[in-house]
């Protein structure tokens, strides 16, 4: 079913739509995009079944934007001349990176399925096979613990080229099975695109049935092992669980005493430059980390909670946490599930108390938090702007937020950068520490919509077409030169070329923000 055609959520929850979002357009500066790449795969060999699905999508996204008979000149040099080999190396780059029912985020760098790429990878899978989607978020929920975890990794079959992999998780003679710790929980969001966009309604909702409640106990699992002293808001223990692995957020926390180390190597250097990972002292930090909670018995997550020298409240996570919330919620209506709504409008009203205490009025930013001395960690961010994706900002804050994101995309050719570009931490190639990524230019860009601010989010959606088609299926992109660093062919940027970048928003992943409108009755004045 077409996107515009699907009942709007807004009528499925009684007009509880934050705001509808307009389809974003290629703007005329896009026609003069010069491609100076090559494809990154060469004799591309998507199958006649892919590609005859995505065309067909495809024309029917440009017959909505256009609602003529015909595709305009814009359009037509948009879709010919620039992003066709794009989405066809997407797809293929997805096949490539599928291990036989997961998809692994890159060759060699990350041989494994890690949570919040396969989620977005789902979405990526959406566009073209739906079976496939839907297996990659089962396989990725085989991983989950009894105690309903989502691990960070899933390690389904062994591998030499990364490091640390089962063995160090659990023992040379006795490998784990998974990471001890986890990731931004992204899989409602992603289930509900999935479920909202199915063109297979029957194995949708069959799907969804399965998915539903292990989704739920994930999300439980989240407030009872992470917020045990109801703050609303959870918490991460190591930073590999925010996914934003070495943000300057984490540079005051990560200041405790590195434990005497068994001798390790670095298989991350073997695939990528040195000057684009995290340094060695970093690396300390992370293994004293893992190496505590291994001691500790990574199966306490309670005990984990109060032993933890690392425990932040990470924004990244909580925004997340709280749109999937949102998302969760729409699911429970739509599979007749209302007990659990009333659980899960309690999250919200909580979170919206927790978010409070990570604004800074004064530089109009959020920040995460240090939860062992209370301080805000003083980085500004990208995922300062990620409550903007949550939907639990004010109108006042969204203004101020935005403020402050005009700045930073004033200060690069290309947004959005992970670091403030004028503070002194920011590092362009430095993993998270400076470059652009894909996917969290795409919660911006849908947070922006959902509040308003049209042109901005245009600008965000532009310069990622535009980094993409210059630099290819890259892990995450230099904002002042636009070139592609880290991995190669990275799967969950060609699950945003196909899921968000291709797509007109009534049928991209995330499009519709519903929920309860707590907010909006303390703010009547935030856009609807
Ligand atoms: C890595 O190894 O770089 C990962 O981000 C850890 O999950």
């Amino acid at each position: 079913m077409a996107g515009e055609d699907f009942p709007s959520v807004g009528d499925a929850l009684g007009g509880c739509v934050i705001a509808s979002q307009p389809a974003l357009a290629p703007t005329p500066a896009l026609q003069n995009l010069k491609i100076t790449r090559a494809p990154s795969l060469e004799n591309l060999n998507t199958t006649p079944k892919d590609r005859t699905c995505w065309r067909e999508k495809s024309l029917r996204r440009l017959f909505s934007l256009s609602k003529s008979n015909g595709l305009s000149k814009t359009e037509e040099a948009f879709e010919d001349n620039v992003r066709v080999s794009i989405v066809e190396e997407s797809i293929e780059c997805l096949r490539r990176n599928d291990l036989g029912g997961y998809t692994i985020p890159a060759h060699n760098l990350y041989p494994f399925q890690w949570n919040w790429d396969s989620a977005i990878v789902a979405a990526g899978w959406a566009v073209f096979d739906e079976a496939r989607a839907w297996e990659e978020l089962d396989t990725l929920f085989s991983g989950q613990w009894e105690d309903g975890m989502v691990p960070s990794i899933v390690f389904h079959k062994p591998s030499t080229t990364y490091f640390p992999g089962p063995e160090i998780w659990g023992l040379p003679g006795n490998p784990s099975r998974s990471t001890g710790i986890t990731q931004p929980p992204v899989a409602a969001i992603s289930a509900r695109f999935l479920f909202e966009h199915t063109e297979n309604v029957k194995l949708a909702e069959k799907k969804m049935t399965d998915l539903f409640p292990k989704i739920l106990a994930s999300h439980r699992w989240w407030y009872k092992a992470r917020d045990p002293e109801n703050k609303g808001v959870v918490a991460i223990l190591h930073p590999w669980e925010s996914g934003m692995d070495n943000s300057p957020s984490w540079d005051a926390a990560m200041q405790f005493p590195i434990d005497n180390l068994p001798p390790y190597e670095r298989k991350d250097l073997h695939h990528v430059n040195a000057s684009m990972r995290p340094t060695k002292d970093t690396y300390d930090h992370y293994l004293t980390l893992l190496y505590r909670f291994k001691a500790e018995n990574f199966y306490d997550s309670e005990k984990l909670y109060w032993v933890s020298p690392f425990r932040m409240t990470d924004l990244c996570t909580n925004s997340i946490l709280f749109r999937a919330n949102r998302d969760l919620r729409w699911l429970a209506i739509k599979l007749g599930k209302d007990d659990v709504v009333k659980e899960i409008d309690e999250w919200l009203d909580r979170g919206f108390e927790g978010f409070r205490q990570l604004w800074d009025e004064k530089s109009g930013l959020y920040y995460c938090q240090d939860q062992l001395t209370g301080k805000l960690a003083d980085a500004p961010t990208s995922a300062a702007f990620l409550p903007l994706f949550a939907g639990v900002a004010s109108k006042d804050q969204a203004a101020k937020l935005v403020e402050n994101l005009r700045r930073w995309l004033d200060n690069v050719p290309f947004g959005v950068p992970s670091t403030d570009p004028k503070d002194p931490r920011f590092e362009p190639l430095r993993y998270w520490r400076g470059p652009v990524w894909i996917i969290v230019n795409w919660m911006i860009c849908n947070g922006l919509l959902h509040y308003g601010y049209d042109d901005i989010a245009q600008r965000i959606y532009d310069d990622s077409v535009a980094l993409t088609s210059n630099a290819g299926l890259k892990e995450y992109f230099d904002p002042k030169t636009g070139e592609g660093c880290g991995g190669e062919l990275f799967s969950w940027t060609a699950a945003m070329c196909l899921a968000w970048l291709d797509r007109p928003n009534a049928i991209s992943i995330g499009h519709k923000m519903s929920g309860p409108k707590i907010h909006l009755e303390q703010d009547s004045t935030l856009p609807r």
